[in-house]
């Protein structure tokens, strides 16, 4: 991964040109990295905080012979992949938060975000987009953002150079992309799990169809997430966490 790759300076959202390069016939692995976002994009529609030479603002283009309901796997073993380079890199306690965050001590310190583009029920591509605060002061945040988000830096107590970071997520992201495709989401479950921050914690989660309460106790074969509640074990296949586990 990333050897196919396009730096930017500033950009509205590497989503963006991910997407167009994507249609252009971009090989799987391409990546685009930019120093600022003016335009970065969250889940939800949210905006994602993106300043100039902060973070790893990344957008990482792939092309897996899955069909379009197995591709929430994809985030969640992105999100395996990127943890692991971050402990190894940096020796912080990340833990994944399902679906999509990596969390240093309950803040949020990496967002990810997957978008696909389908084919029939095969995904044609996804962008997988990749959010990591690098050197942020506890105090740059915009206030509706403090006390929630973290930076390596914040935690670490000192500042971390960019590429050596990006160049352990390369590679550790195409290590656990090769083993997914050859194995399947079994090769993720477990690493997963250890890497978790939620299991065994109260959780609330929210989708379309209302609110859900629970103890979160693992993933199911598909990558849902296992709730037990008062009405038996709910797996769960897309929602947001609102309450349990920040
Ligand atoms: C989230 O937690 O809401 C996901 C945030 C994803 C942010 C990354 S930064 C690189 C890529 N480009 C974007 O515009 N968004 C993603």
């Amino acid at each position: 991964f990333g050897r196919v790759l396009r730096t930017l300076k500033t950009v509205d959202s590497t989503q963006k040109v991910a997407h167009q390069w994507a249609r252009e016939g971009a090989p799987e692995g391409a990546a685009v990295i930019a120093e600022e976002q003016t335009a970065g994009r969250g889940r939800l529609g949210r905006s994602w905080h993106s300043p100039p030479g902060s973070g790893i603002w990344m957008s990482l283009i792939l092309r897996p012979p899955i069909p379009i309901a197995r591709a929430p796997q994809l985030t969640l073993m992105a999100s395996v992949g990127i943890a692991r380079a971050l402990i190894d890199m940096t020796h912080l306690p990340v833990r994944i938060k399902w679906p999509n965050d990596l969390l240093i001590r309950d803040k949020k310190v990496c967002g990810i975000l997957t978008e696909l583009r389908g084919e029939q029920d095969r995904v044609h591509y996804a962008v997988l987009g990749a959010g990591i605060n690098v050197n942020i002061d506890g105090e740059a945040w915009p206030p509706d953002l403090k006390g929630k988000v973290t930076s390596l830096s914040a935690e670490a107590g000192r500042a971390f150079r960019r590429s050596p970071l990006i160049a352990a997520m390369l590679k550790e992201l195409e290590a656990i992309y090769e083993k997914y495709l050859e194995q399947g989401f079994s090769a993720v479950h477990k690493e997963w799990e250890r890497l978790s921050g939620i299991l065994g914690r109260p959780v609330k989660v929210r989708n379309a169809s209302g609110e859900v309460s629970g103890i979160a106790r693992g993933l199911n074969g598909d990558g849902a997430l296992l709730l037990d509640t008062e009405e038996g074990l709910i797996p769960i296949y897309s929602a947001e966490i609102i309450e349990g586990c920040q």
